[in-house]
């Protein structure tokens, strides 16, 4: 069975439904509210779970009502939460998002996501070390982050990290890492150069998602298009993340890159045809 370490955030997402975006200053009627799991981190951890992978999420939660919500959610996936800190003092993490337009706008709180240290981590080392891929993302602290990367490196573990939300990133982070994972609006912020000058200098590396155009990457000899699948798009909420979730799948199933972008192009096109992120992800059944 593959083993996925996945090392990140964790959020209550408390979603609200409008006909449009308020503009600043501007009060709107929504249509619907509710609350459910989230967090790029998790979200990534239970779409490689609910694929059948055997997944250990590391993160932290407050000691309070949404952290114990949160950490029994993943139980229902049957992802190991034994890693999952409870925090006093600290609320957990909250993403306010609005949802309008076929398109969605996210503020996160970061709360006890910002509290996952080295120090957290090193108590999992040799989990991770047997990990057949490692997934991060940037909504814990990027000292965590980089201590991780360096980390698998030196131990010959695949890592992918999905830069979101885009921070810049240290040229030696990007060497060490297997996959980047950016959307097209992170690798503009972080690389601020035209995508087909990153892609080429990153073959088979620098795997960028685009939303309604699809996936772009270069292998070796040419730029690459996996178009988006023709779906009707309810929510958009998760579609990276469920994108690095299965491309994680994919690869700890030894598919080679083109056959894992392929399958996780297919995966996150089926999670945006719910509202929700977890809830709306895929088994491998319902992907036949
Ligand atoms: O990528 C979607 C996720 O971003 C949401 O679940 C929210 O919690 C934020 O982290």
């Amino acid at each position: 069975m593959s083993e996925i370490v996945v090392i990140g955030s964790i959020n209550a997402d408390l979603i609200t439904v409008t006909k449009k975006f308020p503009r600043v200053g501007e009060t709107v009627i929504g249509e619907d509210f509710t609350i459910l799991p989230g967090g790029k981190g998790a979200n990534q951890a239970v779409c490689a779970a609910k694929l059948g992978a055997n997944v250990q999420m590391i993160g932290c939660v407050g000691n309070d009502y949404n952290g114990r919500f949160l950490k029994d959610n993943f139980a229902e996936y049957g992802i190991d939460s034994s890693s999952i800190h409870v925090l006093d003092n600290v609320p957990s993490g909250v993403a306010q998002i609005t949802i309008a337009d076929n398109n969605n706008a996210i503020i996160v709180v970061s709360g006890a996501n910002g509290k996952v240290t080295r120090d957290i981590v090193n108590r999992y080392k040799s989990r991770i070390k047997k990990a057949d891929i490692v997934v991060m993302q940037l909504e814990i602290p990027i000292e965590t982050v980089e201590y991780v990367i360096d980390f698998c490196y030196d131990n010959h573990v695949k890592v992918i990290l999905n830069p979101a939300p885009a921070k810049k990133l240290n040229q030696n982070i990007i060497e060490k890492v297997t996959y980047l994972t950016p959307n097209k609006i992170e690798l503009q912020d972080i690389y601020g150069r035209p995508k087909e000058e990153v892609l080429r200098k990153y073959p088979n590396k620098v795997i960028m998602t685009a939303g309604s155009d699809g996936v772009y990457y270069h292998d070796g000899n040419q730029l690459v298009n996996v178009p988006a699948c023709k779906v009707d798009v309810i929510d958009t909420t998760g579609a990276g993340d469920s994108f690095n979730g299965a491309l994680a799948f994919g690869l700890s199933k030894n598919m080679l890159l083109p056959q894992a972008i392929e399958f996780a192009n297919q995966t996150a096109s089926k999670t945006i045809q719910k509202i929700g992120a977890q809830t709306a992800m895929p088994t491998l059944e319902e992907l036949k």
